[in-house]
């Protein structure tokens, strides 16, 4: 009976020294010990307690015991090798070396010409003004016709148009179509005042110099009321001046010539004369022409639905690149399309 003990206690310790895993554990305590479902061995010897004799049954327990205790000693230690080397492999197998430089995220940023913008938007809209959206693919009908160009008209020949294939339509070669859209429909038949700026692309087929690209944003201002009158016009562009390029900035009106617009002028900012470059630029006066302006000629006024008896405005085109180059002392303006991150990281 003793024998059987020693027997089972050996046969358990030798298939303990191949248990390397909890799952093997597991099933050598069941084998052993038991499970919910099955017994274990040692219960199947302990049960031949049952036939024996008064005299053979303390030793018989005690030798039970003995094996009991070693085998749960045995599984215990077994146990705690079992568990470090498995925690071991883990965090091998997670390895993550937190010293390690991390890879950057290279945020982006906005370019130039719609930080300008932005800048441009703020102090209009402290006078009062408010954004209106235009097309850039454009009729005749709106790029020139109704901004007193009938066909043929010598002062078509100002713009050089990009035409599309289809007959009668353009790319804007300014964003003063926007004049007659925001008139007619803010206007609402010439019975409401409205005072509103027009940002947008305008594009140009013309040869691209340090001062002229094909394709370049304007920033358009129209004003209607009763009683506007050219004093207005000064009046808030010199006051626009005076923000965006802060107190040095100095700016001069320029008699000039528009079709849609009577009188007219072209607004200049003084750029500088120190280099050839400047002189380049400013086609040697020192001075760079920033925008178009003038009354709004009565034929357009009537075009956008008012009655030029009652009626009056200004208008204003201007450039959003050239006053961006002189405010941030940019000598060329191409430098806006190039795509080259040295120049656009510097915003
Ligand atoms: N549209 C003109 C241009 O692009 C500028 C302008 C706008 C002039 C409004 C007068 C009034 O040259």
């Amino acid at each position: 009976m003793l024998d059987q003990l020693t027997t089972l206690e050996h046969a358990a310790l030798e298939e303990m020294t191949c248990v390397t895993t909890s799952e093997a554990l597991t099933a050598w305590q069941g084998r052993y010990f038991g499970t919910k479902r099955s017994k274990g061995k040692l219960d199947e010897a302990m049960s031949a307690l049952g036939k024996m004799t008064a005299e053979e049954r303390p030793a018989f327990g005690k030798r039970a015991n003995e094996v009991k205790q070693a085998l749960l000693a045995a599984a215990q230690s077994t146990e705690t090798a079992v568990k470090t080397a498995e925690l071991n492999a883990s965090l091998q197998a997670g390895k993550l070396d937190v010293t390690l430089p991390g890879t950057p995220i290279k945020r982006g940023r906005l370019h130039p010409s719609t930080v300008t913008l932005r800048r441009m938007y703020a102090i209009f809209a402290k006078m009062g003004f408010e954004v209106y959206r235009s097309p850039d693919v454009e009729t005749d009908e709106l790029n020139f016709e109704l901004l007193n160009m009938p066909p043929d008209h010598p002062a078509r020949d100002m713009w050089d148009t990009f035409h599309t294939s289809q007959p009668g339509v353009v790319l804007r070669t300014h964003t003063s179509p926007g004049q007659i859209r925001s008139m007619r429909e803010l206007g609402t038949g010439g019975t409401k005042p409205i005072r509103v700026i027009l940002p947008g692309m305008v594009y140009r087929y013309e040869q691209v110099t340090a001062r002229s690209e094909m394709q370049f944003n304007q920033l358009e201002g129209i004003v209607i009321g009763k009683n506007i009158t050219m004093a207005d016009l000064k009046g808030v562009f010199t006051e626009f001046s005076r923000h965006f390029f802060g107190k040095e900035g100095r700016i001069r009106f320029r008699g000039s010539y528009f079709p849609f617009t009577e009188p007219s002028v072209e607004i200049d900012v003084y750029y500088g004369l120190e280099s050839e470059r400047d002189r380049m630029l400013t086609k040697g006066t020192g001075w760079l022409e920033i925008s178009g302006a003038g009354m709004v000629h009565p034929t357009v006024l009537r075009n956008g639905g008012y009655d030029p008896d009652e009626w009056s405005g200004f208008a204003f085109g201007m450039g959003v690149e050239r006053p961006a180059m002189r405010l941030y002392g940019i000598n060329d303006i191409r430098y806006f399309w190039q795509n080259d991150l040295r120049f656009l990281e510097q915003f």
